[in-house]
Protein backbone atom coordinates (compact mmCIF):
# COMPACT_ATOMS: atom_id res chain seq x y z
CA UNK A 1 0.00 0.00 0.00
CA UNK A 2 1.37 4.09 -1.09
CA UNK A 3 1.97 6.40 1.29
CA UNK A 4 -1.44 8.08 -0.54
CA UNK A 5 -3.63 4.99 0.17
CA UNK A 6 -2.58 4.88 3.90
CA UNK A 7 -3.50 9.13 4.05
CA UNK A 8 -5.70 9.97 2.06
CA UNK A 9 -9.48 8.66 2.37
CA UNK A 10 -11.54 8.51 -0.53
CA UNK A 11 -15.62 8.25 0.05
CA UNK A 12 -18.13 9.57 -1.25
CA UNK A 13 -19.23 13.37 -0.59
CA UNK A 14 -22.11 14.28 1.14
CA UNK A 15 -24.89 16.93 0.66
CA UNK A 16 -23.42 19.33 3.10
CA UNK A 17 -20.29 18.82 1.38
CA UNK A 18 -21.17 19.59 -2.11
CA UNK A 19 -20.50 23.74 -1.42
CA UNK A 20 -16.64 22.32 -0.93
CA UNK A 21 -16.60 20.75 -4.19
CA UNK A 22 -17.37 23.77 -5.59
CA UNK A 23 -14.02 25.25 -3.76
CA UNK A 24 -12.19 22.35 -4.55
CA UNK A 25 -12.97 24.07 -8.93
CA UNK A 26 -12.75 27.20 -8.06
CA UNK A 27 -9.06 26.41 -6.45
CA UNK A 28 -8.14 24.08 -8.73
CA UNK A 29 -8.25 26.62 -12.10
CA UNK A 30 -11.04 24.41 -13.29
CA UNK A 31 -13.75 26.09 -15.86
CA UNK A 32 -17.19 26.05 -13.61
CA UNK A 33 -21.14 26.90 -14.37
CA UNK A 34 -22.22 27.99 -10.81
CA UNK A 35 -25.19 29.51 -12.78
CA UNK A 36 -25.44 25.98 -14.88
CA UNK A 37 -24.82 22.34 -14.29
CA UNK A 38 -22.34 23.26 -11.51
CA UNK A 39 -24.87 25.54 -9.22
CA UNK A 40 -25.77 24.59 -5.98
CA UNK A 41 -28.81 23.15 -6.60
CA UNK A 42 -27.95 21.29 -9.90
CA UNK A 43 -25.50 19.01 -8.13
CA UNK A 44 -27.84 18.30 -5.25
CA UNK A 45 -30.05 17.19 -7.62
CA UNK A 46 -27.86 14.82 -9.60
CA UNK A 47 -26.00 13.49 -6.34
CA UNK A 48 -29.97 12.73 -5.08
CA UNK A 49 -30.14 10.17 -7.87
CA UNK A 50 -26.70 8.40 -7.61
CA UNK A 51 -24.65 9.86 -4.42
CA UNK A 52 -22.21 6.94 -4.85
CA UNK A 53 -21.05 9.05 -7.79
CA UNK A 54 -19.70 12.25 -6.28
CA UNK A 55 -16.43 10.95 -5.01
CA UNK A 56 -14.19 12.84 -2.62
CA UNK A 57 -10.59 12.53 -1.31
CA UNK A 58 -9.99 13.79 2.10
CA UNK A 59 -6.68 14.18 3.44
CA UNK A 60 -6.54 14.48 7.49
CA UNK A 61 -9.94 15.17 7.26
CA UNK A 62 -10.03 18.03 4.66
CA UNK A 63 -11.31 17.61 1.07
CA UNK A 64 -8.12 18.27 -1.09
CA UNK A 65 -9.44 16.24 -4.14
CA UNK A 66 -12.60 15.38 -5.78
CA UNK A 67 -14.62 13.85 -9.12
CA UNK A 68 -17.91 13.91 -10.21
CA UNK A 69 -19.00 11.00 -11.69
CA UNK A 70 -21.81 10.26 -14.50
CA UNK A 71 -23.48 6.80 -15.70
CA UNK A 72 -25.82 7.40 -18.81
CA UNK A 73 -26.38 4.07 -19.05
CA UNK A 74 -24.27 3.00 -21.64
CA UNK A 75 -20.75 4.81 -20.69
CA UNK A 76 -19.27 5.94 -17.64
CA UNK A 77 -18.12 9.71 -17.16
CA UNK A 78 -15.15 10.97 -15.39
CA UNK A 79 -16.11 14.55 -15.00
CA UNK A 80 -14.69 17.62 -12.77
CA UNK A 81 -11.66 16.08 -11.72
CA UNK A 82 -9.53 18.10 -9.55
CA UNK A 83 -7.20 18.26 -7.01
CA UNK A 84 -6.35 21.52 -5.36
CA UNK A 85 -2.63 22.31 -6.32
CA UNK A 86 -0.90 21.37 -2.69
CA UNK A 87 -2.18 18.33 -2.58
CA UNK A 88 -1.19 17.30 -6.57
CA UNK A 89 1.10 15.03 -7.57
CA UNK A 90 0.76 12.85 -4.54
CA UNK A 91 -0.95 10.23 -6.78
CA UNK A 92 -4.52 11.45 -5.60
CA UNK A 93 -6.20 12.13 -8.84
CA UNK A 94 -5.17 8.77 -9.66
CA UNK A 95 -6.52 7.27 -6.53
CA UNK A 96 -9.92 9.40 -7.30
CA UNK A 97 -10.26 7.62 -11.19
CA UNK A 98 -9.78 4.02 -9.41
CA UNK A 99 -12.23 4.86 -7.29
CA UNK A 100 -14.74 6.33 -10.06
CA UNK A 101 -14.37 3.22 -12.17
CA UNK A 102 -14.89 1.23 -9.08
CA UNK A 103 -18.30 3.18 -8.50
CA UNK A 104 -18.99 3.19 -12.14
CA UNK A 105 -18.05 -1.02 -12.54
CA UNK A 106 -20.64 -1.61 -9.67
CA UNK A 107 -23.13 -0.09 -12.06
CA UNK A 108 -22.29 -1.98 -14.61
CA UNK A 109 -20.31 0.17 -16.60
CA UNK A 110 -17.38 -0.94 -18.42
CA UNK A 111 -16.62 1.64 -20.82
CA UNK A 112 -15.00 4.09 -18.79
CA UNK A 113 -14.85 7.98 -20.48
CA UNK A 114 -13.35 11.00 -19.97
CA UNK A 115 -13.78 15.08 -21.87
CA UNK A 116 -9.71 16.73 -22.24
CA UNK A 117 -9.30 20.09 -23.21
CA UNK A 118 -6.58 19.50 -25.70
CA UNK A 119 -4.02 22.21 -23.92
CA UNK A 120 -4.56 20.48 -20.47
CA UNK A 121 -1.08 18.20 -20.57
CA UNK A 122 -0.98 17.31 -17.14
CA UNK A 123 -4.84 15.28 -17.31
CA UNK A 124 -3.82 14.34 -20.61
CA UNK A 125 -0.94 12.34 -19.23
CA UNK A 126 -2.38 11.21 -15.96
CA UNK A 127 -5.42 9.61 -18.38
CA UNK A 128 -2.67 8.39 -20.38
CA UNK A 129 -1.08 6.50 -17.30
CA UNK A 130 -4.38 5.55 -15.99
CA UNK A 131 -4.45 3.37 -19.62
CA UNK A 132 -6.83 5.91 -20.79
CA UNK A 133 -6.59 5.81 -25.19
CA UNK A 134 -7.28 9.15 -26.94
CA UNK A 135 -9.48 8.49 -29.65
CA UNK A 136 -8.14 10.96 -32.48
CA UNK A 137 -11.12 10.35 -34.78
CA UNK A 138 -13.81 11.71 -32.49
CA UNK A 139 -15.39 15.50 -32.39
CA UNK A 140 -17.20 16.78 -29.29
CA UNK A 141 -20.44 18.16 -30.67
CA UNK A 142 -22.26 20.67 -28.03
CA UNK A 143 -25.75 22.22 -28.26
CA UNK A 144 -26.42 24.87 -25.46
CA UNK A 145 -29.86 25.72 -25.11
CA UNK A 146 -28.70 27.81 -22.22
CA UNK A 147 -25.31 29.77 -22.40
CA UNK A 148 -24.45 29.31 -19.65
CA UNK A 149 -25.54 25.87 -18.78
C1 LIG B 1 -4.87 17.05 -13.41
C2 LIG B 1 -4.90 16.93 -11.86
C3 LIG B 1 -6.30 16.44 -11.45
C4 LIG B 1 -3.84 15.91 -11.42
O1 LIG B 1 -3.97 15.72 -10.01
P1 LIG B 1 -2.78 15.08 -9.11
O2 LIG B 1 -3.38 14.56 -7.85
O3 LIG B 1 -1.68 16.04 -9.00
O4 LIG B 1 -2.32 13.86 -10.04
P2 LIG B 1 -1.52 12.56 -9.54
O5 LIG B 1 -0.56 12.96 -8.48
O6 LIG B 1 -2.49 11.48 -9.21
O7 LIG B 1 -0.70 12.18 -10.84
C5 LIG B 1 -0.76 10.90 -11.45
C6 LIG B 1 -0.01 10.95 -12.78
O8 LIG B 1 -0.61 11.92 -13.64
C7 LIG B 1 0.42 12.61 -14.40
N1 LIG B 1 0.44 14.03 -14.01
C8 LIG B 1 -0.21 14.63 -12.98
N2 LIG B 1 0.05 15.96 -12.96
C9 LIG B 1 0.88 16.19 -14.01
C10 LIG B 1 1.49 17.36 -14.54
N3 LIG B 1 1.31 18.58 -13.96
N4 LIG B 1 2.27 17.25 -15.63
C11 LIG B 1 2.46 16.05 -16.22
N5 LIG B 1 1.90 14.89 -15.76
C12 LIG B 1 1.13 14.98 -14.68
C13 LIG B 1 1.72 11.93 -14.03
O9 LIG B 1 1.91 10.86 -14.95
C14 LIG B 1 1.43 11.38 -12.65
O10 LIG B 1 2.21 10.26 -12.33
P3 LIG B 1 3.64 10.46 -11.63
O11 LIG B 1 3.41 11.33 -10.43
O12 LIG B 1 4.02 9.07 -11.29
O13 LIG B 1 4.50 11.12 -12.65
C15 LIG B 1 -4.57 18.29 -11.18
O14 LIG B 1 -3.40 18.83 -11.75
C16 LIG B 1 -5.67 19.32 -11.27
O15 LIG B 1 -6.57 19.36 -10.42
N6 LIG B 1 -5.62 20.17 -12.31
C17 LIG B 1 -6.64 21.22 -12.50
C18 LIG B 1 -8.00 20.66 -12.83
C19 LIG B 1 -7.97 19.79 -14.08
O16 LIG B 1 -7.37 20.12 -15.06
N7 LIG B 1 -8.68 18.63 -14.01
C20 LIG B 1 -8.79 17.69 -15.11
C21 LIG B 1 -10.01 17.93 -15.89
S1 LIG B 1 -10.17 16.77 -17.23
Amino acid sequence: MSKVDKLVVVRPLRESELDSMVKIWASSGLPCRPRGRDSLRALRTQRKASPELFIGAFEHGTLVGVALTSDDGRKGWINRLAVIPEAQGKGIARRLILESEKALRARGRRLFCVQIESYNKASVELFERAGYKKEDDIFYFTKREVKSY
